[in-house]
C-alpha cells in the first residue's frame, strides 16, 4: 500500500469513527417500555390497595359519631313490686371521631301512669346535673336549682324547661334493655343530640 493509499484509510477510517460518535434518533427500546408497563401496574396496584385504608381511616369522621347500643336494666321480675323509682347503673359506650369513650349513667327506671315500666335519664334537662331521688320528699330533686320532678318525671317546679327525658325501653327474654341517648339542655321539647 503507497502512501496516498493509507491516507485515504485512514480519513475513512476517522470518518466512520466521527460517525459512530454522532448520536442517532433515541427510540425507547422493549426494556423501557416494559418499565414503563411495570410503574404503571405498581402505581394501580398502589392505589387499589390505599382504598381500603383510606377508608379505615376516614371512617370515624363520616361515620356516625356515636352508636347508641342497649344495655340490660335487669329481669322485669326485678321491677315488679318497686314504689319509687330504682336507681341502676349501665355502661355506656361512646365513639367520637377515633376516641372511644365508656362511661357509667345512671338510670332510674319507674313506672308510667297506666302502670308500664319506663326508664328516665337522670340528666337534668336544665344544665346537666344529675338529677337524684329524694325518698322523703317523694320527688327527684336536682340539687343545682332545685329543679322538682314527680316519680314519673313529670316537672313539678323549678327552672328546667321539661320534664325528665324518658329513654327507649323495650324487653327481651324478660330481661329489661334501655337505649341511653343524650339530649338538648335548655329547651322546653326532648331533642336527641347522641
Ligand atoms: S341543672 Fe338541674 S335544676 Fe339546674
Amino acid at each position: 500500500m503507497d502512501g496516498k493509499a493509507k491516507t485515504m484509510n485512514h480519513e475513512l477510517v476517522q470518518e466512520r469513527e466521527r460517525e459512530l460518535d454522532t448520536p442517532g434518533p433515541v427510540f425507547p427500546g422493549r426494556r423501557s417500555f416494559l418499565g414503563m408497563l411495570l410503574g404503571i401496574g405498581a402505581v394501580s396496584v398502589g392505589a387499589l390497595l390505599s382504598v381500603p385504608l383510606v377508608r379505615f381511616a376516614l371512617h370515624p369522621v363520616l361515620a356516625r359519631t356515636t352508636e347508641t347500643a342497649w344495655s340490660d336494666l335487669g329481669e322485669t321480675e326485678e321491677f315488679s313490686s318497686i314504689t319509687s323509682p330504682a336507681k341502676r347503673l349501665i355502661t355506656v359506650e361512646q365513639r367520637d371521631g377515633w376516641r372511644k369513650m365508656v362511661s357509667e349513667k345512671a338510670v332510674y327506671v319507674t313506672r308510667g301512669a297506666n302502670g308500664q315500666l319506663r326508664a328516665l335519664s337522670s340528666i337534668c334537662p336544665h344544665l346537666g346535673c344529675s338529677i337524684p331521688w329524694n325518698e322523703g320528699k317523694g320527688q327527684f330533686v336536682c340539687p343545682c336549682h332545685v329543679g322538682a320532678f314527680a316519680p314519673d318525671g313529670a316537672l313539678i317546679s323549678g327552672p328546667p324547661p321539661r320534664a325528665m327525658d324518658e329513654l327507649e325501653t323495650r324487653i327481651e327474654d324478660g330481661r329489661l334493655k334501655v337505649r341511653y341517648q343524650y339530649f338538648r339542655q335548655l329547651v322546653p321539647t326532648k331533642e336527641v343530640i347522641a
